[in-house]
Parts: structure tokens; sequence; C-alpha cells
């Protein structure tokens, strides 16, 4: 089954973020990259849902915002579509924008059942607003409308502890908390999350019969891994796998992954927290998709 997609263009910082619509049906073994197949789930051990629709940005993007369009030169633009993206997993760019598999991909269906498994988000902050403000309804109030049963709705992650903010923000007199992370930042998260996850709690107070809502915290789990990465197998948490510049960030704004300048990626990506200075490594997103599933760091666990 395939859905039309929908783009939306938040006019943030990357052109790349989009909201997407897509559906993962499952296919068995390797994923090809296409927009609706999905990689061997390596951490989803039942067979739950057959189908899976997820909203949210470029942290969830398996492929749609290639295939909306056929335009080279558009294509070209989005760094994703270039070396080294693609190189753990797919061995070649699959329009993810990750060294390999993102979350939904870990999550992803194997096998089959009646249900369907909806997850709606992480959302970037801008792709948030263009839902809230612009169009005036809550998503989930939406899905529900909708008959949607199974909701996931992950928080959004400490953006304060990206290496992009704290290389664009994070010299000399920035205040960074214990763990050095944007303080301000990380607070603007944390309020976002506390009213996004007060929504959801009511939600799943008022739908309690029909609705099985799930929220995910995104900011509590990726925290932990920046204040012990060791704990998670992972060194260097601000420090971008693929990027430019050195340093403890090693992200360059004009010489982003996939640029001029950034074509090659860390040796081991498999040891790294962030893929571009934006987006986790596959070896992150399959930790997070292991936390939706079990816990703890969703309430409740996908698979309870
Ligand atoms: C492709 O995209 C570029 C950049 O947006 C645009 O200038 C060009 O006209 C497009 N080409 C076609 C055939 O639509
Ligand atoms: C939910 O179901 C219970 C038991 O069947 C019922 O007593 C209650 O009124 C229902 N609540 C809502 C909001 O429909």
């Amino acid at each position: 089954m395939k859905l039309p997609s929908l783009y939306l263009r938040p006019s943030l910082l990357m052109a790349s973020l989009v909201i997407q619509l897509i559906t993962v049906v499952v296919a068995s073994g390797g994923g090809s990259g296409t927009t609706s197949s999905t990689a061997a789930a390596a951490a989803a051990p039942t067979k739950k849902y057959n189908a899976m629709f997820t909203f949210g940005d470029s942290m969830d993007e398996t492929g749609n915002i290639c295939v909306g369009s056929s335009n080279k030169t558009e294509l070209n633009v989005l760094t994703c579509t270039h070396p080294p993206y693609g190189e753990t997993y797919f061995g070649r760019p699959s329009c993810r924008w990750c060294d390999g598999r993102v979350v939904v991909d870990f999550v992803g269906c194997k096998g089959y059942v009646r249900k369907s498994l909806f997850m709606f988000g992480a959302y970037g902050g801008n792709d948030y607003n263009v839902q809230l403000l612009e169009r005036g309804l809550t998503p989930e109030q939406k899905l529900i409308a909708l008959g949607a049963v199974h909701v996931v709705v992950p928080g959004i992650f400490p953006t304060g502890c990206l290496p992009i903010f704290l290389s664009l923000f994070g010299d000399g007199d920035a205040d960074l908390d214990d763990a050095g992370c944007l303080k301000a930042y990380n607070l603007l998260t944390k309020y976002h999350n506390s009213m996004l996850r007060k929504q959801v709690e009511a939600l799943q107070r008022r739908h309690r019969n029909s609705t099985r809502l799930m929220y995910a915290d995104y900011y509590g789990l990726v925290y932990q891994m920046v204040q012990e990465p060791h704990k998670f197998g992972f060194s260097a948490p601000f420090e971008a796998c693929c990027g430019a510049g050195g340093g403890k960030y090693n992200f360059d704004l004009s010489a982003r992954c996939g640029m001029d300048g950034a074509t090659v990626a860390c040796r081991d990506s498999s040891a790294r927290l962030s893929w571009d200075g934006i987006h986790p490594t596959e070896a992150a997103n399959k930790v997070i998709a292991g936390a939706l599933l079990r816990g703890p760091y969703c309430t409740p666990p996908i698979l309870s």
C-alpha cells in the first residue's frame, strides 16, 4: 500500500526538512531504500502490526523526498543524495539523512497482523509550527478521528546537544550545561516536549477506550546518550562523523556532509552518535528504536 506524499517545506535552515507521510509495508529481507520498503528490522522481535504510517521530518525520512521529484537539479541540492550517506547499510545514498537506517526502519513491521502503528514524528520545531499554527489542528486529533488505534508521539531531541547548534552558538561565553550542551536550546526543547507530553496525556485519557497513545521520550534517551556515551558504545558524542572543520564538533555549515570538503565519513560510524551533525547515525537510531519498542523511554512501550 502506498499513500500520496505530503510535502510541506518549512523555511528553516534546511530545505530538506519535510513532513512526510510514508507507509512502511513489510518486505522481508534487506530494504533497498525505496519508499515503501523497510530494512530487516534487527531490533524488532515481535510481529504486531502490518503497516506503519510515519509522519515526521528528516529524522524519519525513508526516501519519499526523492520520489517526489525527478528533477535532478532539485535533488542534487539535497545532501542526502550524495555519498557518504547510506554507506553503512545501503552502500549508496538512499535519500535517508543517515549512514544507514533510520528509527522507523528498525521499528518497522516484519510479518503481519491486522493492526497498524502510527508514529508521529519526531518533528523538528519548525515542522511542528507549520502543522499547529498554520493548519489549526493537532495531528493526533485528526488521526484519532480517522480511526487510528496505535499512535506513537515522540518528543524532539535535545537540540542544544546537536553539533550544528553547538558549532554555531557554542563558542566563547555560551552557557553550556554539565553535559556540554547549550542550556537555552535544551530549555526550549524541554518546554516544547513538556507541552506535547501534556497534550498526549490528555488525549490518552480522553480516548482511553479506543486508542493506544504512546509518548516517546527522545529527549531523555538522547540526553542520556550524550551524558554517558560509553554505556551505549559511543564516543565523542558532539562530533559529527561526517562533516568538516575538525575540532570538537567537526561541523561546518558550508561544508556539510555530502558537500565538497565533507565527502568522507569517520572510520567507525557505529561508535558515533551524530552522523552529520544534525541526524543520528544508524547505530544511534537502532538504540532509539529498541527503546521505543521495549521502553523505558516510551510510555507505554510499543511492544507492551
Ligand atoms: C528543476 O529545478 C530547478 C531548481 O529548482 C529549476 O530551476 C528548473 O527549472 C527545474 N527543471 C524542470 C525541468 O522543472
Ligand atoms: C470506557 O469504557 C468503560 C467500560 O467499558 C466505560 O464505563 C466508560 O464510560 C468508557 N469511557 C469513555 C470515555 O467512553
